[in-house]
């Protein structure tokens, strides 16, 4: 997978975890928010979010993953994380996955995430035809998110997001609704 030529928005850019940013892991895990919406691991020690920030680049390398922070231009602070997942290199497709650290929330820092790592994979070196997110119904940030992020509602799926939710379902959206008859490359110009 791509190394370097992070996707960056107004007021952050994009970048892989490096050690120095383990302790703001931690603070994410241990968030009930994010611990509530996505999934954390069992052990979100120290320990364990270093060894999780050292194996980022495998991850990447084995296209398993790829998880970046974002980062303001103004002083370097980490605003939160932005990850894709579950490729599927056959349909050039992949799900999105974020958060925004406590301390930064309500000021448009998920949708900026969101938005650039969205247009990044479609136009970048990865290429995607589409990224798709899964959203617990009763978490409305993030529906909010994901809208003005311009994706699309696809429908809802049964089963829990994470073991917090109290919803039985997922809304699905897709960056780009699929167009029925698409044949892949060159196939239409709105890349579907
Ligand atoms: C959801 C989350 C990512 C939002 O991050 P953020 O940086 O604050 O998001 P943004 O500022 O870009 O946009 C959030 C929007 O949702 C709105 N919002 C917040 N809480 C809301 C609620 N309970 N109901 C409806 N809208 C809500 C905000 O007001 C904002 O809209 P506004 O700009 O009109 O005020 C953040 O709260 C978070 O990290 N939650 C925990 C992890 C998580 O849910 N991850 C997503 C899993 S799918």
């Amino acid at each position: 997978m791509t190394n370097g030529d992070w996707p960056s928005a107004e007021g952050l850019v994009l970048r892989p975890w490096a050690v120095d940013d383990r302790d703001v892991l931690v603070a994410a895990w241990a968030d009930p928010e994010v611990r509530r919406w996505t999934a954390v691991p069992d052990d979100a020690s120290p320990d364990a979010a270093a060894r999780w920030i050292a194996g980022g680049w495998r991850r990447r390398e084995e296209g398993l993953a790829l998880d970046l922070v974002g980062v303001s231009v103004d002083d370097g602070r980490i605003l939160g994380e932005v990850g894709l997942s579950a490729f599927d290199t056959a349909r050039r497709a992949a799900r999105i996955g974020w958060w925004t650290a406590a301390s930064e929330r309500g000021r448009g820092v998920a949708t900026a995430m969101v938005r650039a790592m969205t247009g990044w994979a479609h136009d970048g070196p990865l290429a995607l035809r589409v990224v798709v997110a899964e959203v617990d119904p009763a978490n409305p940030a993030s529906v909010t998110v994901v809208r003005r992020a311009g994706y699309e509602l696809l429908g809802k799926v049964p089963g829990r997001l994470t073991e917090g939710s109290t919803t039985d379902g997922r809304l699905v959206f897709a960056s780009q609704p699929p167009v029925c008859g698409a044949t892949g490359e060159g196939a239409s110009a709105t890349r579907v």
